[in-house]
């Protein structure tokens, strides 16, 4: 949701910022928009759509020199996306120039006070409220940005992410946060700002990356000065080296950055499980489990909460949990959780799983369960995120940066993270016999090999997007572990190519979709040989008999479901625990082709953010 770029220093700041924005775009955005300052002139040009159409429209417009500059992709909250509501906004003098993540939520009574003192708005945004009440403590008490920004953000309600300049005195950006992520790229003699490193990586390994509070004045040789938002107090800034490199978030001779994140999954399954799965010594090693496991051991329950796709993962994982731990696990949409008074003691365990770690129901059902006195496990993919910071301790899922919208390698890997905690406190617990334990992580160790096997359907799967691409709905079905894998297999064809779609536990759909199975409907059933399978066969023979399309995915040599599919896709055979992380893969592809087929933008669909960052 809503990127933030800026730069200070010596160098052309434009191509800097308009790299950075198109880095950002994975965030998901609806417009665009760049300042800069050329040490004569502020320049501003936005527009609503994406950021190849603010280049066009933004060269036609305003020189593009000048040292110091920042960039905004808009995810509208507050007004509609168009040009006028696009960032960066000016304040009525025209000096201040300001980008926001977030949301003022007490802009209203704010805009009404500064409109009763002759201010005027000309955009729709809370963000314009911001920096005109930014200026008007700068006139009222005669203070540097610096303080105006912090007596200012000390008025609001809401969270933030922001960046602002003065064209008066353009030598210093002040930033802060609460509640969007921010960080400050630190060069030689320059800095860059970003809501994530990406856009700064080629420049500098080193990063601060603000605390939820804190705010910081960026100035051009002479260095960042961090301070609490709240009482003033000055911070030491943590200069954290960075692990990315560019090739990470580049898209290397793929098509697009889902495809490559699908195809690098047998390698993010094996980084996720490097120095955790011994298997000669019979070992699972996690720091964050080891550090507490009696607090796991002891709980009464699991709760886990997360959204979207990491909440299927915390699906597969209840089966998981509860089939090889024996413990109680209650999986629950973190915006549910968060609103409904829920019932935490001290002795429960709250997992949440986030690839960004920084979606804001999440985080806020962190501090619910927290206050409520449970221990809180997170389980997250980037590294130094919000959510790794808010939990008591956790696991990260190690799957490198994931730019497609649609989660692929972010959900295999939070599965096997789960499945390796969920194994380790079986063999604490005493609930899996040692033979059992050693068979699942000397499967487990194969599983990017069965990946990488599944992969290789890859043309046969585009034959069966060919054929199912101009459905108007679809149906998946799946049962036992493989249930939540049919939700998320629906959600990858809803997200990227707009056709509706529905996962269903197989068996429940007599109680409703079966209603809607006629020729033109394709269902895509779960059937592997493990788990349910003359059950889940019964079910295909219900499709059938109603002339719905079947496209089953089969353990390799399957025949029983071949004779009643239109089109089968094979995977390998593995343990019913771990039938999941293969499954998913062929409905990745399809959705995947199908998206391409209808030419959508896969990436970015519409409307959707990669990390949702306000409720
Ligand atoms: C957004 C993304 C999804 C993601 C969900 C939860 O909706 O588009 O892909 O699953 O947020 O995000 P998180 O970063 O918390 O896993």
């Amino acid at each position: 949701m809503c990127g933030i770029v800026g730069y200070i220093g010596y160098r052309e700041a434009y191509p800097i910022v308009l790299k950075g924005l198109q880095r950002l775009e994975y965030r998901g955005y609806d417009s665009a928009g760049i300042a800069l300052y050329d040490d004569k002139e502020l320049k501003v040009s936005k527009t609503k759509g994406k950021v190849v159409d603010l280049k066009e429209k933004l060269e036609s417009e305003i020189s593009t020199t000048g040292t110091l500059g920042m960039g905004h992709t808009r995810w509208a909250t507050h007004g509609v996306p168009n040009d006028v509501n696009s960032h960066p906004h000016l304040s009525n003098s025209g000096n201040l120039v300001i980008v926001h993540n977030g949301i003022i939520e007490n802009y209203e009574s704010l805009k009404k006070e500064l409109t009763s003192r002759g201010y005027t708005f000309h955009s729709d945004t809370d963000t314009e409220v911001l920096v005109n009440l930014i200026e008007d403590v700068i006139k009222k008490e005669n203070v540097k940005l610096g303080k105006a920004v912090q007596i200012a953000l000390n008025q609001t309600v809401g969270a933030y992410a922001i960046a602002v300049f003065d064209k008066t005195k353009p030598n210093e950006i002040v930033v802060a946060r609460l509640g969007s992520p921010l960080a400050i790229g630190v060069g030689n003699e320059e800095y860059f700002i970003a809501s994530d490193a990406s856009p700064f990586i080629e420049f500098t390994n080193n990063a601060i990356y603000l605390e939820d509070g804190e705010m910081a004045v960026v100035r051009r040789n002479k260095g960042v000065k961090v301070r609490k938002i709240k009482d003033d107090s000055l911070v030491d800034p943590y200069i954290q080296e960075l692990q990315l490199n560019l090739e990470q978030i580049e898209k290397n001779g793929f098509d697009h950055f889902m495809l490559k994140e699908i195809y690098e999954q047998p390698s993010a399954i094996t980084d996720t499980y490097r120095g955790r799965l011994l298997v000669d010594d019979g070992i699972i090693r996690m720091a964050g489990v080891d550090d507490n496991l009696e607090r796991f051991l002891n709980a009464k329950r699991i709760v886990i909460v997360a959204c979207g796709t990491s909440w299927h993962a915390g699906l597969v994982a209840e089966y998981v949990f509860e089939d090889l731990a024996r413990i109680p696990v209650e999986v629950e949409y973190a915006s549910e959780f968060r609103y409904r008074n829920p019932i935490i003691n001290s002795d429960d365990v709250v997992i949440a799983i986030s690839q960004s770690g920084e979606t804001a129901d999440t985080m806020a059902a962190i501090k619910l369960a927290k206050e409520k006195g449970a221990f809180v496990f997170g389980v997250c993919n980037v590294v130094g995120s919000s959510i790794s910071r808010e939990t008591n301790a956790g696991a990260y899922t190690h799957a490198g940066p994931e730019i497609g919208v649609a989660s692929t390698k972010a959900f295999t890997t939070q599965i096997t993270v789960l499945t390796l905690i969920a194994l380790k406190l079986a063999k604490a617990k005493g609930s899996i016999s040692n033979s059992d334990f050693h068979m699942h992580l000397r499967e487990l160790e194969t599983i990017p090999q069965k990946v990488e096997e599944s992969l290789k359907s890859n043309e046969h799967i585009q034959k069966v997007a060919f054929k199912y691409k101009d459905a108007r709905n679809c149906l998946y079905l799946g049962r036992g572990f493989n249930f939540p894998v049919a939700l998320e297999g629906a959600l990858k064809l809803k997200e990227i190519s707009y056709i509706h779609a529905e996962g269903y536990p197989a068996a429940e759909m007599k109680h409703g979709p079966i209603a809607l199975i006629d020729e033109e409907m394709p269902v895509v059933v779960i059937a592997t040989r493990k788990g349910h399978y003359e059950k889940v066969v019964s079910n295909i023979q219900e499709i059938k008999s109603r002339q719905g399309k079947i496209i089953g995915i089969v353990t390799e040599g399957d025949t029983s479901v071949r004779e009643l599919a239109d089109y089968v896709i094979e995977v390998p055979d593995t343990i019913e625990a771990l039938t999941p992380l293969i499954t998913t893969i062929p409905l990745q592809l399809l959705s995947y082709h199908i998206a391409v087929m209808l030419g959508k933008n896969v990436d970015q669909p519409r409307n959707l953010a990669k990390s949702v960052t306000v409720e």
